[in-house]
């Protein structure tokens, strides 16, 4: 079953050089217990989706212009303010931003529980502790007692992850969870999420920049450029048969995927567009290198080629979505 849906999602940023569409049209579907990617270079609009899920967007500059999203079935953004904290949670991009600074982890913990779930004191202090415990942080009893500043840069992503699942939400956003943090201590909270996969019913939305961090945690996989959704995959099939030109750039890009072993490694040509003057047609037309007329004129569909979804007019002929 679904749980989250967007539908031909538009978001657009108000700034003084004009109107900025972050988010242009997208469409994707997150089934129940399922671990779903995304994608996409700086600015691609990867934060812009979870800060919309989330009815977070900046005001007043940030709007959803266009679309729906629902969850379970229902609008969410009729419901999202009972929602979130905890059915939706999220671990920020900054975690550093998302803690009080001047209240002990463990009061911000329990204040959730008690919120949240109606728990007695008692109880959510025990709760608190067994989460803490279950994202690796030792001796949580003694440090429910620290303050945020008394945690190093991995052990206060742990704390931002336990008060994300404190309340076992059905729907977890994370935003480059690891993506500040060096790479030992990267590949400990990769290795929280992936705990979290088989002990837990939560399904996540798991973002970041880099397909080698996506492969190791999704089911499924979103490629985002520019605000538009250019493929949706298994994370399987996306390494092994990448659709999108711009997928396989990325590909090529990647050591560890790389086939050019010990020359180069090879970069996409050309540079993101400016979204305040988004190019005609196909947003990757510009450094697409199988660039053909109609890429120009008309931003392609999205056509199914087996269990993939890609918008390129390469694959015209196949099932248009
Ligand atoms: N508060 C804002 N005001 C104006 N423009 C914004 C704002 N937030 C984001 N944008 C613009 O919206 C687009 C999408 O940004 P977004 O933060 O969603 O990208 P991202 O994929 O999360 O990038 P990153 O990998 O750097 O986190 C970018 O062009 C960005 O400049
Ligand atoms: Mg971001």
């Amino acid at each position: 079953m679904a749980l989250l849906e967007v539908k031909n999602l538009t978001v657009d940023f108000h700034i003084p050089e004009g109107i900025l569409r972050a988010l242009d049209g997208i469409n994707f579907t997150l089934r129940e217990g399922e671990v779903l990617g995304i994608v996409g270079e700086s600015g691609s609009g990867k934060s812009t989706t979870a800060l919309a899920i989330m009815n977070l967007l900046p005001t007043p500059s940030g709007k959803i212009k266009k679309g729906e999203i629902f969850f379970k079935d229902e609008p969410l953004l009729a419901n999202i303010d009972k929602l979130r904290g905890k059915e939706i949670t999220m671990v920020f991009q900054n975690p550093l931003n998302s803690l009080n600074p001047s209240l002990k982890i463990g009061q911000q913990l329990i204040e959730v529980l008690q919120e949240h779930m109606g728990m007695n004191e008692k109880e959510a202090l025990l709760e608190s502790i067994e989460t803490l415990k279950m994202m690796g942080i030792p001796a949580p009893e003694t440090m429910i007692d620290r303050y945020p500043f008394e945690f190093s840069g991995g052990m206060r992503q742990r704390v931002m992850i336990a008060m994300a699942m404190l309340c076992k939400p059905q729907l977890l956003i994370a935003d480059e969870p690891t993506t500040a943090l060096d790479v030992t201590i990267q590949a400990q909270i990769l290795r929280i999420f992936k705990n979290l996969r088989k002990s837990t019913r939560t399904s996540i939305i798991f973002i970041s920049h880099d397909l080698s961090v996506i492969a190791q945690i999704a089911d499924r996989v979103l490629i985002m450029y520019a605000g538009k959704i250019l493929e949706t995959s298994e994370v399987k099939n996306l390494f092994k048969n990448p659709l999108h030109p711009y997928t396989q750039g990325l590909l090529k890009s990647i050591p560890a995927f790389s086939k050019t072993e010990g020359k180069k490694l090879y970069s996409i040509p050309g540079n993101v567009p400016n979204l305040l003057d988004p190019p005609s047609g196909c947003v990757f037309h510009p450094r697409c290198p199988y660039i053909k007329e109609i890429c120009k004129k008309a931003a392609p569909p999205l056509f199914k080629v087996g269990n993939s979804n890609v918008s390129c007019w390469l694959y015209k002929g196949a099932d248009e979505l």
